[in-house]
């Protein structure tokens, strides 16, 4: 676990990370992508972060990829790419620089790593996990294969590399109900998420999709009632929520997507105001490059994504330290799944 009181003490002796109104005056370019949400004052604590990280980056030859997720200082500020979990994990395979640092949680990380083996990938806490990739391992998916014999197993890439290991192919959140729809037999088994497997079930209706219990704790926060009521009373606002969710509120949205299949969608549609029912530094990434689009509802945080902050980005840059590591053999057969996904994706988008 980081030791947060000496990783402050070790970076204000090698960093002037004082709030700085000159730093924050010097990046007014950067700090314009992300005004509507994050006032000048807050950005002078944040700048001096953000310049000492990309100085880092240049001399460390590293590259930093980020999750949709990440708060708006970090997705704006210091990401080289940012994505959804495919968009990161085909944009992992093509990194020509020696080092990754993944802002996202651990299975993004394990999942560039498998993908790129000779970078050094690096997570600044080791701690951002996944209540999905936690709700399952390689005993439960060999429970799964005893319970539906010859039925081809389909994990989703929120999983650690020993599950992905033991699945027949991977999926994401933008291609799980194509992923199944092309797999052989009636039965498919879907793991971990059991609200992502009753979402494409409806999608895929010539499947007998059967599925694990795990779910994010995030997304099962909300209720079709939430939506309802929001809608009686804001009827032109348009409700996206994330396929994570469960079924009857998805039920309730006008479009579900993957992380980046709804910022395409609000970007498309511009609609006056938007829900997006998912995390809630989403709409913060996206408010500035949208001015005409009030973004209201609820917000939900990920408390793994934001166990990722600017000071915990230096500080893995600094030491090189939090690097992941995958056993070779278990990487060997997790990448056979991911690569398969990637593939297929491909070869499905034509
Ligand atoms: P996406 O692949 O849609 O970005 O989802 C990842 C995730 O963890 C959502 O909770
Ligand atoms: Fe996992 Fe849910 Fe957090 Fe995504 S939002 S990383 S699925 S816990």
């Amino acid at each position: 676990m980081l030791d947060i009181a000496s990783m402050r003490g070790s970076l204000a002796e090698a960093y002037d990370l004082a709030p700085s109104v000159e730093a924050a005056e010097a990046t007014r370019d950067i700090h314009a992508r992300m005004d509507r949400v994050v006032p000048f004052a807050d950005w002078a604590r944040y700048a001096p972060y953000v310049i000492a990280i990309n100085r880092l980056k240049a001399e460390r030859n590293a590259v930093i990829l980020a999750h949709n997720y990440m708060t708006p200082e970090i997705f704006h500020g210091v990401a080289d790419v940012v994505g959804d979990s495919l968009q990161l994990a085909i944009k992992a395979t093509e990194v020509e620089a020696d080092v990754i640092v993944q802002c996202g949680v651990h299975f993004m990380a394990e999942t560039s790593k498998i993908l790129n083996p000779a970078k050094t990938v690096l997570i600044p806490d080791m701690e951002a996990g996944c209540s999905l990739a936690e709700s399952i391992t390689a005993a439960g998916i060999a429970e799964m294969r005893a319970k539906y014999p010859g039925a081809p197993v389909v994990s989703y890439v929120n999983t650690t590399a020993e599950v992905k290991a033991a699945s027949d192919i991977c999926c994401t959140s933008s291609n799980a109900a194509q992923i199944v729809a092309a797999m052989e037999g009636d039965t498919v088994i879907m793991t971990p998420d059991q609200y992502l497997a009753q979402n494409v079930a409806k999608m895929v209706p010539q499947k007998n999709v059967v599925w694990w219990e795990g779910s994010c704790i995030v997304h099962e926060q909300f209720t079709p009632q939430d939506l309802r009521d929001f809608r009686k009373f804001n009827p032109e606002t348009r409700i996206i929520a994330h396929p994570e969710c469960p079924p009857d509120v998805v039920a309730e949205a006008d479009f579900s997507g993957s992380t980046s299949g709804i910022i395409d969608y609000v970007h498309k549609h511009q609609p006056k105001s938007a829900m997006l029912v998912t995390e809630c530094s989403m709409a913060s990434n996206i408010a500035d490059e949208l001015p005409g689009v009030d973004f209201v509802g609820p917000c939900m945080m990920c408390p793994y994504m934001k166990k990722i902050t600017l000071e915990k980005i230096l500080w893995s840059l600094h030491t090189m330290s939090q690097e992941v590591v995958v056993d070779l053999e278990v990487a060997a057969k997790a990448r056979i799944a991911v690569q398969r996904m990637i593939d297929l994706s491909r070869k499905i988008a034509g």
